[in-house]
């Protein structure tokens, strides 16, 4: 198998997609890229990418003979919103060129879509597969047309493109940065430090979430499955649970009894949120690839709580 280039490497996803690539590729396989360099030293080959810059992703594609491109670099929805102008440059920017240099270099490319793609007037419960996609938010537009240019890379040039309509993702490694779900994140870290948490988003706001070992375990799925079982290309719904912050603070409560959530509604995620589906219909994804996440809300915050109590001092 030719080598996989990860953009965004230093991301949420990326922190955690990379070395479980590596594990079952072998670290000299995954090259991570990223605009940022990496803290510690890196376990794999490393290179600094501008995804904004088509040269700067072509010479690490010829440097390593790269065959699939990742390409995990971009905005999320709420810092998308406050930089829409940016958000495009580099959202829509950084995928026009990924897909330009995997036309040319003949490579395959996942590109992660995401809740974000829906919008008020599509059905949000059970939302389908194919369903109306007129979203309200920059970061919708984006993946939107994303999707769309990804689809047509694949018929008209034949590149080998998939992806994901990824739900929030919780995980413990990386923080995301500039997302609507975050919440479903910071959460963790300030029920185990502080045993109390103050919600950006109301108690009934229900949205799909899924936690990080399902997600990287989905992405390499997708990567791995056979093109002639896919119905679709860009993107598949997938999600594990569909929760509000009132149902995850009670299941951190059967952890942590004094836990206590109150709320200081943030009106521009709220919004963004009250845009996007309830829940997910993942039946395609199913079908096509045996999509099978195993954490649910009781099995994801079991393990979030263990693992961060390692990681946190609770504060006096
Ligand atoms: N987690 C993302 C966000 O909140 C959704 O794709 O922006």
């Amino acid at each position: 198998m030719k080598p996989i280039l990860v953009t965004g490497a230093l991301g949420q996803i990326g922190t955690e997609l990379v070395p479980a690539l590596r594990e079952r590729h072998g670290p000299e396989a995954v090259i991570a890229t990223d605009l940022r360099m990496p803290p510690d030293a890196p376990e794999g080959p490393f290179a600094h990418v501008d995804v904004t810059r088509q040269n700067q992703i072509s010479e690490v594609v010829r440097r390593y003979d790269v065959g699939s491109i990742y390409h995990l670099a971009a905005l999320l929805s709420a810092l998308a919103e406050d930089k829409p102008q940016f958000a495009w440059d580099l959202n829509m920017g950084g995928l026009y060129r990924v897909l330009e240099v995997a036309r040319q270099y003949d490579c395959a490319v996942f590109n992660p879509s995401s809740i974000g793609a829906f919008g008020h007037t599509t059905p949000r419960e059970r939302t389908p597969q194919d369903t109306i996609q007129r979203p309200s938010t920059m970061y919708g537009v984006t993946k939107v047309a994303g999707e769309l240019l990804c689809d047509y890379y694949a018929q008209r040039f034949g590149v080998d493109s998939r992806g994901l309509r990824l739900p929030g993702i919780i995980s413990y490694v990386a923080p995301p940065g500039g997302g609507t779900t975050d919440y479903a994140v910071d959460i963790f870290h300030q029920a185990v430090r502080y045993r109390h948490y103050t919600c950006f988003l109301g108690p009934e706001t229900r949205l799909d979430m899924m936690y990080m070992p399902d997600t990287v375990a989905a992405i390499m799925q997708l990567m791995e499955a056979d093109a002639n079982n896919l119905s679709h290309r860009n993107a598949f719904n997938v999600s594990a649970m569909s929760i509000t912050p009132e149902e995850l603070a009670a299941e951190i409560r059967k952890h942590i009894p004094d836990f206590v959530i109150d709320y200081d509604i943030d009106p521009v995620r709220q919004a963004i949120a009250d845009s996007w589906p309830r829940s997910l219909d993942v039946s395609v994804a199913r079908a096509d690839w045996e999509f099978e996440p195993r954490y649910d809300l009781a099995a994801m915050t079991a393990d979030m709580l263990e693992q961060l109590g390692r990681r946190l001092t609770p504060a006096k």
